[in-house]
């Protein structure tokens, strides 16, 4: 039976008072996960309207950080006590990610979203499978929210290095019909790569539709894997992105075209974060070149978009 998925949204401008806005948020709460750090900020207009897969670009300060920082928008809150909020989870490694995490409540943070565009929803009841990598799960727990809330039954890998950087284990737990770690180092669970755990769960659960989120190298993996099995496989990708809105073509990733089967060039930040990750041109970008070898047929940061959809 052939799972379909309710199409992507267009592109994120494309409707007016429904696209991103440029707020001022109070930081509302502030929490470490492990090696994480999750920040609530208040930005009602930006809850409403933000779906799964979908991020937030941050004004950050402090030096060489004049360009915005792009994270997925972890979770919403619409409703409750402290409601019109979005989260979201850094791994504070750079400048930019370690003065976000320093910031108190109280504190306002500039945020622009939602950008990009969000997963796609299958539309029968069927069994999902969300991979993630990292703090690649963040957006992950949205998603899974979401597809619970229409009937879905929602199971999960989650995978890092070490158990201190598998994101939230407990709350993972809660909202999955089940949850498997994988690690690295087997301090958690399997020990290994998500793909290690990935044929087990799928025979176990019937799963119809694959969902990741996380490294580069992680997604052509899970890719590869629901492609060798058929199974939809829908990626949001971390490209590093510097204007976030499709200006600059910093973001650029090689995507296949279902229509001529043409790679062509697309923005990360506007035409994705979320591709079909069978559709992604794996073995011509610039994230895996083989045997540490120039590629040659990578197509040029600028190639314009072809006319028409893509899809
Ligand atoms: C859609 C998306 C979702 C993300 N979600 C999360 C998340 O949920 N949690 C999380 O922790 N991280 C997430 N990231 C990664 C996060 O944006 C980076 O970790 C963050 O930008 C690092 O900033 P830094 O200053 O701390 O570190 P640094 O690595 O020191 O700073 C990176 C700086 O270099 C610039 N830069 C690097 N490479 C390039 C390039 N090729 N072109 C242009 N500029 C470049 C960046 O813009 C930035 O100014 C996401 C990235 C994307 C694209
Ligand atoms: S980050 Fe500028 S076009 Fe995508």
């Amino acid at each position: 039976m052939t799972t379909y998925l309710r199409s992507r949204d267009p592109n994120v401008f494309g409707r007016p008072g429904d696209g991103p806005l440029k707020v001022l948020a109070e930081v509302i709460q502030r929490r470490r996960d492990g090696a994480y750090h999750t920040i609530t900020v208040a930005a009602p207009d930006i809850a409403e309207r933000a779906k799964p897969g979908q991020f937030v670009n941050v004004a950050v300060e402090g030096p060489g950080t004049i360009l915005r920082r792009p994270f997925s928008i972890h979770r919403v809150s619409s409703q409750g006590p402290i409601a019109g909020t979005i989260d979201f989870v850094l791994d504070a490694h750079g400048p930019g990610t370690a003065w976000l995490a320093e910031r108190q409540t109280h504190d306002i943070v500039d945020v622009v979203g939602p950008l990009g565009s969000a997963f796609p929803i299958p539309q029968q009841n069927v069994p999902c499978l969300l991979v993630g990598g990292g703090y690649g799960v963040a957006p992950l727990f949205f998603l899974s929210e979401v597809l619970t809330r229409a009937g879905l039954r929602v199971d999960m890998i989650v995978g890092a290095a070490n158990a201190e950087r598998i994101y939230n284990a407990i709350e993972a737990k809660r909202m999955t019909a089940s949850v498997t770690f994988t690690t690295e180092d087997g301090s958690l669970g399997v020990e290994g790569l998500v793909t290690d755990a990935m044929d087990d769960v799928i025979a176990a659960t019937g799963t119809r539709v694959i969902y990741g989120c996380g490294p580069m190298p992680m997604l052509r993996a899970v890719s590869l894997r629901a492609k060798e099995r058929g199974i939809p496989c829908q990626i949001a990708v971390e490209e590093h992105m510097a204007c976030g809105v499709g200006v600059c073509w910093t973001c650029v990733i090689p995507i296949r075209s279902a229509k001529t089967g043409q790679l062509r060039m697309k923005r990360a930040c506007i035409d994705g974060p979320v591709f079909s990750g069978t559709r992604v041109g794996w073995d011509v970008s610039r994230w895996h070149v083989p045997d540490g070898d120039a590629v040659e047929d990578v197509a040029e940061p600028g190639t314009p978009i072809e006319e028409g959809a893509d899809e």
